[in-house]
């Protein structure tokens, strides 16, 4: 895993958090039934065999993402939350390549991709550049509850609850006023 001085000193480039996301990405429950990542789905406009399966026109096919992101023939130690792996080999996370396909691929892939990759990148470089974050007093980083409650929208079974602390000059923090 990544420790202090490397996190501190790599948090300033957006690639590193971009690694994180990948990685938060290819693990999590996002939605719909039945746990995978959002499912990607496809409707064959002609009936095709596919890998033995009869799969007739007009199917509504479910690209299980959450099994391919669990699967050992293509990630190793595939439950370890290491971003680095992101740095090690280069995957790509926007339809061309079939190992992570949080947003999809194909014609119906996610048009907010870049969007939604940016803004949570940015988010979150924000968030770990003005706060230190920590458990609740008495609770073990290893004790937080990470089950998920499936659904059309996957969420946390138990809120998880993240004590920010301040770590720049208390000034920075001050809101200025603007003219508009
Ligand atoms: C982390 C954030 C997001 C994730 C993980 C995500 C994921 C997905 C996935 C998996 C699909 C289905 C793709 C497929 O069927 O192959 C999808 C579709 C879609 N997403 Fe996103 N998305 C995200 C953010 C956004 C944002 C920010 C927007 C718009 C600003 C957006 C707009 C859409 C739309 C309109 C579709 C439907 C596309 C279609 O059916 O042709 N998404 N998204």
């Amino acid at each position: 895993m990544l420790h202090g001085t490397c996190f501190i000193h790599c948090v300033h480039h957006q690639n590193f958090i971009f690694i994180f996301l990948a990685q938060a990405l290819s693990l999590t429950v996002a939605g719909v039934g039945f746990r995978e990542p959002t499912p990607s789905t496809l409707h064959p406009s002609l009936s095709v065999k596919i890998g033995g399966y009869e799969i007739p026109k007009g199917s509504i096919v479910y690209v299980n993402v959450w099994a391919v992101a669990r699967d050992p023939a293509v990630w190793k130690d595939l439950l370890e939350f290491r971003p680095e792996r992101f740095l090690e080999e280069d995957v790509d996370m926007k339809g061309h390549d079939y190992r992570l396909l949080s947003f999809g691929a194909g014609r119906r892939i996610c048009p907010g991709a870049q969007l939604a990759i940016n803004l949570v990148t940015s988010m979150l470089g924000h968030l770990l550049h003005h706060f230190t974050w920590s458990p609740p007093a008495g609770v073990n980083p290893e004790d937080i509850d990470l089950t998920e409650s499936p659904g059309t929208v996957t969420y946390m079974k138990n809120p998880i609850q993240a004590i920010p602390t301040l770590r720049l000059p208390a000034h920075l923090y001050e809101r200025v006023p603007v003219d508009m």
